[in-house]
């Protein structure tokens, strides 16, 4: 039998103890072993549920109890996460963990204690909720130069965008039932603002680049600056409005950035619908290989969590190599990443179409029959910095998307 302590009972907390139960004899068979979640760790107390009866809100039993051989954690937040995967480490257990926060900050530190220690530091629920993305980052595109990952990176938001594009609804009730269904971050900022998405993309170029990549080094748009009218040019020009999470990989120039983006029917990332996520990972001999799944929501989140645990009680006392080094990786500024965008501006009185056609050169005019006070179009490619210095220069500018 093999020992291990969850910490943190609530959305996926709870799915992982669910997920042990209710899958205990596959995960016997293909484990070789039996998994015991031998304590709960939270800080309420569950009366009337089994639980109650392993639950502990002291977290020195299960450091000091040397028969736990497995620590998966689902508080958030960084602390006392980060302090608990060390104690864990240092006292002969392997930790996984779904939160990416710690992941983001910590996680190379982390990896390099799992490996000092011949045990492993695992997190595959961190990215993508229940798609296989850590380990195929980790043990499949090992030979490849990557060039580019282009991710749908949170469930909330692209269940917000589904929501409000195909049955109109306002942007705070679907928020609302994103919460009630467990998919939001505690705090939803998280998710509507792109912090979340940024901690996911920076743990992805983090493993595809081999170093750390700071997330406060990343640009970050979130969708709330999304209004229904932007969707509605969307969809006239047969375009989808979804927050994307980049990093690409230019003659050893990284880049990484987050931001709504408005994809056309080619892009694989255009139906990917309601809680789902997608990542694009684009090799320079494999191509792309794009991975899908329900990226939030209790089960399919504390499958990808179980996952670990049991490759971790597997190949307990043995460390799986995982490069992500602790030195700094330097990004280039997000002012020399290059798109294209989707600009909308008011048309008053003394609006002058010559002068925006002098500006941005070879513009694709985007008409909406229902908004003749208004002039869209949509760029040609060029610099962020160069696009904000003009886009600036207007005064009577209302919105701008990038097109992906
Ligand atoms: P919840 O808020 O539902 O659960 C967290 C649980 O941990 C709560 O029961 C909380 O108790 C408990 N807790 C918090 N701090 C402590 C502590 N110091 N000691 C003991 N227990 C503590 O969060 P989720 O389950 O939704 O998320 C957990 C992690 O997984 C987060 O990092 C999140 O980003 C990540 N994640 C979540 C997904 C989802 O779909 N929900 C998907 C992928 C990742 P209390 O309520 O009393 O504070
Ligand atoms: N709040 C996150 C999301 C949870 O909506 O994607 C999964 O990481």
């Amino acid at each position: 039998m093999i020992k291990a302590a969850v910490l943190g009972y609530g959305t996926v907390g709870s799915g992982i103890v669910e997920v042990i139960n209710t899958n205990k004899e596959i995960i016997a068979k293909r484990l070789g072993d039996v998994l015991e979640v031998a304590y709960v760790l939270d800080l309420r107390e569950f009366p009337g549920n089994p639980v109650e009866k392993i639950l502990v809100h002291d977290v020195d039993v299960i450091m000091n109890d040397p028969e736990v051989k497995i620590v998966a954690e689902a508080m958030g937040g960084v602390e006392p996460a980060y302090t608990f995967a060390k104690r864990a480490l240092e006292n002969g257990k392997s930790f996984c963990t779904s939160n990416k926060e710690l992941v983001a900050k910590h996680g190379a530190e982390l990896i390099r204690i799992a490996r000092e220690k011949n045990l492993n530091f695992m997190f595959e629920a961190s990215v993508g909720g229940g798609i296989p993305i850590i380990r195929p980052l980790i043990a499949c595109v090992t030979p490849e130069n990557i060039l580019e990952i282009n991710g749908i990176l949170n469930g909330t938001t692209n269940y917000i965008l589904t929501r409000m594009t195909e049955e109109g609804l306002d942007f705070n009730d679907v928020l609302r039932e994103a919460q009630q269904k467990g998919y939001a971050e505690r705090n939803p900022e998280a998710d509507v603002e792109g912090y979340d998405a940024c901690r996911k993309i920076a743990i992805l170029s983090s493993l595809a680049y081999g170093g750390q990549v700071d997330f406060e080094d990343i640009h970050t748009e979130g969708i709330t600056g999304i209004t229904p009218v932007d969707i509605e040019y969307a969809e006239s020009m047969g375009r989808a409005i979804k927050l994307i999470g980049r990093a690409s990989n230019k003659d050893g120039k990284i880049s990484a950035m987050v931001a709504p983006m408005m994809l056309s029917k080619d892009s694989p990332l255009y139906a990917v619908r309601d809680v789902f996520n997608a990542i694009t990972v684009t090799g320079n001999t494999l191509s792309d290989v794009m991975f899908y799944g329900k990226g939030a929501g209790k089960l399919p989140t504390a499958s990808a969590v179980v996952s670990d645990m049991i490759e971790e009680a597997m190949k307990y006392g043995e460390n799986v190599k995982i490069l992500w080094d602790e030195k700094k990786l330097e990004l280039a500024h997000y002012s020399e990443i290059e798109n294209s965008f989707f600009v909308r501006l008011s048309k008053g009185e003394d609006f002058d179409e010559e002068r925006v056609v002098k500006a941005f050169g070879d513009i694709l005019q985007v008409v909406l029959e229902s908004r003749p006070d208004e002039y869209a179009f949509i760029t040609p490619v060029m610099s962020e910095g160069e696009f904000l210095k003009k886009y600036e220069s207007f005064e009577n500018r209302l919105n701008m998307i990038r097109v992906g």
